[in-house]
């Protein structure tokens, strides 16, 4: 049985990040917002009580940095996000922050530093909800950030750039945060698996073979609004029946093919009253599959779908892409040392793929990368239901302890 009192002092943590919210009664933390800001001074004093040197960086990233046992070392990174979706759960993302930073706490309280420097990095936006792109924190770190996203608008108009700067960041230093490949050795995240596997195979944790490519896309019909008492049925050029026919036509699809999944998760009418019939209907696509040809030839067949549906019903569509990542690999070599790890715990270790996008998506540009899944109960996610078991976070620190020391017996050497 793993020892519970590290992954007890995880949890109450998580209970108190989940708390930092946007909204009354519900989870929401949005990239750069004040609820961000908070939850970013609460970790950075937990990271600087741990040993650890913390900055903020110029997109909002809370990084704490454990030095090596010598100067000009390389770093391991560690981490995951501290944004939210809209109602969320307190886990997706701060999980694998805090159960790093336990492992900065363990190695500080040992007195012990290691062949390489050990960055704990709490990504400031991976889940995408304020401006619809994805992994903006961990982009920076990777060299890979856009900077024509600056100028996209979230919900209340407001420019990217001007909430990094009212957040205390810096847009124009932003280039300035990519990490050098041959100073980086690594990263590894721990995260809830988000769906039943584990739960399935009685497992408290297992190894991510792959992260699912995934594309975002914004789709908006165009009709005519008008009276709706006096606009016959037969001439009115509703936004919303166009939308409607688009969604059931995602659904159906996606569920042809038994590897792909498709979401619409956001829709929004205009003008928006009961007796005005919509002239636009602004959704939100998300298309997600292993094999990225079909993820590929599923938008296009979409895309044709929307136009014909639109020209059917005299309604104009607007299609524009936000984000799309392929489908990565995680390191093999990683991801033995993982499973050994899991096996000197005692547990079968196996290996799943990941549906859900994580920050090691973006960071795998910059260095090989690996993750460890916690089962979550039912499978449940992007839901404030999400729950794991201390007993099962115990396991994931354990193995992360073991997996950082294989790392350092490895690096040490071949100093
Ligand atoms: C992240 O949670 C995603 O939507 O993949
Ligand atoms: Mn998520
Ligand atoms: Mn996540």
């Amino acid at each position: 049985m793993a020892e519970l009192t590290d992954a007890r002092r995880v949890m109450g943590r998580c209970d108190i990040l989940g708390a930092i919210s946007e909204e009354l009664g519900c989870l929401t933390r949005r990239f750069a917002t004040p609820a961000m800001g908070e939850a970013n001074r609460v970790v950075a004093s937990w990271m600087r009580d741990a040993g650890m040197a913390v900055r903020q960086d110029s997109i909002g990233n809370v990084i704490g940095r454990y030095e090596a046992r010598s100067p000009r070392a390389k770093t391991l990174l560690l981490g995951s996000h501290l944004d939210t979706v809209r109602d969320a759960g307190k886990y997706d993302g701060p999980l694998g922050v805090l159960v790093a930073l336990a492992l900065v706490e363990r190695l500080y309280a040992r007195g012990e530093r290691l062949p390489f420097a050990l960055e704990v990095v709490a990504f400031a936006d991976e889940e995408g909800l304020r401006y619809h792109t994805a992994y903006l924190g961990s982009q920076a770190l990777a060299g890979a950030f856009d900077h024509a996203d600056l100028s996209l608008e979230d919900g209340d108009g407001i420019m990217m750039s001007q909430a990094i700067r009212e957040f205390g960041g810096d847009p124009e230093a932003i280039a300035g945060e990519q990490r050098r490949p041959d100073e980086t050795l690594a990263y590894c995240e721990v995260h809830i698996e988000q769906g039943p596997v584990l739960e399935r195979h009685d497992l408290p944790v297992g190894v991510v073979s792959v992260i699912m490519g995934q594309s975002r896309f914004n789709v908006e019909f165009v009709g005519e609004a008008g009276h709706a008492g006096t606009v016959p049925m037969a001439m009115r050029h509703d936004a919303l029946c166009a939308a409607a026919e688009f969604v059931l036509a995602v659904e159906e699809l996606a569920r042809a093919d038994a590897g792909l999944v498709a979401t619409v998760g956001q829709l929004t009418v205009g003008p928006g009253a009961s007796n005005v019939i919509p002239g636009r209907a602004a959704l939100s696509l998300d298309v997600r599959c292993l094999d990225d040809a079909v993820r590929e030839k599923t938008l296009e067949t979409l895309h044709k779908k929307a136009i014909e549906i639109g020209a059917r019903r005299g309604v104009a569509v607007e299609w524009r892409q936000v984000q799309a990542s392929t489908t990565i690999a995680c390191a093999p070599k990683l991801n033995a040392m993982l499973s050994r790890a899991i096996e000197a715990l005692g547990y079968e270790a196996i290996g799943l793929p990941s549906g859900a996008g994580h920050d090691a998506v973006a960071l795998s540009a910059l260095a090989p990368v690996a993750m460890l899944f916690v089962r979550c109960k039912g499978g449940v996610s992007h839901n404030p239901a999400e729950s794991v078991t201390s007993e099962d976070v115990a396991v994931a620190l354990d193995a992360l302890d073991l997996f950082v020391n294989d790392f350092a017996v490895e690096q040490g050497a071949m100093a």
